[in-house]
């Protein structure tokens, strides 16, 4: 049987969330720049993104440039930055015939002024699509969300319009970049490295983990099948104990 068929579809992570790692050693592999393994990865987004539409995975986020990521030798962003603008008028098409609507979460307004245009054209032109949300983290950290969450919250304390004893974990959700997405409940890691560098510190509180050694640009739909039959076998517990989960 093919992984596709064995994936149990009522059980689908409504959200899935990715770190898209290892363009630049693919690269290297293969003698190459690193520029490269970029360009690359833009045909394994296209594929995750429509093997997650097809499936009926409601919100897709992947971690596409990090506030850490301005570090980068300037080449390197710049063809970043030019490679994100061009994917993004590319695939407008692509993302009006499957019905994707494109988000984006992170310091947009600090990106070059051509990727802020592209980008908001792709989400005005999509957003009334409902079939998938797709979500670029781009100038994203989650210390930077955090960060702000507590200055904004801190702000009405001090305007008297809340008192900090009242701050639930939901008004906390509600000052995130991902105010109205859903936590992912599956987080892919490619490349081979276990860390979450700062990416949905907040959101991936229940989420499980699922790291690859595979390169992003070789990332295919069936890494992504095993990704969630992996976490379809996985006991979700919540902090309770088997006994307490009911199974159907
Ligand atoms: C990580 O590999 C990848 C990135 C920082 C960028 C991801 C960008 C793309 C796949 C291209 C465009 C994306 C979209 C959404 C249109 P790395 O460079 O850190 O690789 P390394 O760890 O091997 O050096």
């Amino acid at each position: 049987m093919d992984l596709k068929t064995q994936i149990d579809l009522p059980r689908l992570p409504k959200h899935i969330a990715v770190i898209m790692d290892g363009n630049g050693r693919w690269a290297k592999q293969q003698g190459k720049p690193r520029v490269f393994g970029h360009k690359n990865g833009v045909q394994s987004v296209r594929e995750i993104t429509e093997a997650c539409a097809e499936l009926g995975v409601e919100y897709l986020t992947l971690y596409a440039f990090s506030t850490e990521n301005w570090s980068r030798p300037a080449f390197e962003v710049n063809a970043l930055m030019t490679l994100l603008v061009e994917t993004v008028r590319k695939e407008i098409k692509t993302l009006m015939d499957n019905n994707i609507r494109l988000t984006s979460i992170g310091d947009i307004e600090k990106l070059p002024s051509k990727t802020q245009k592209a980008l908001k054209e792709g989400m005005h032109a999509t957003k009334g699509n409902k079939r998938m949300t797709l979500v670029l983290a781009l100038n994203y950290s989650s210390r930077w969300e955090i960060r702000n969450a507590v200055q904004q919250l801190s702000s009405k304390v001090g305007r008297n319009e809340l008192k900090s004893e009242e701050i639930t974990d939901a008004m906390i959700s509600e000052h995130l970049a991902t105010k109205s997405i859903p936590d992912p409940e599956l987080l892919i890691r490619t490349s081979g490295e276990c860390r979450i560098s700062n990416f949905l510190l907040w959101q991936i509180a229940y989420a499980e983990l699922y790291f690859t050694d595979v390169f992003w640009p070789e990332f295919r739909k069936n890494n992504l099948y095993e990704a969630i039959l992996d976490f379809q076998n996985r006991e979700r517990r919540f902090g309770k104990t088997s006994e307490q989960i009911v199974t159907k």
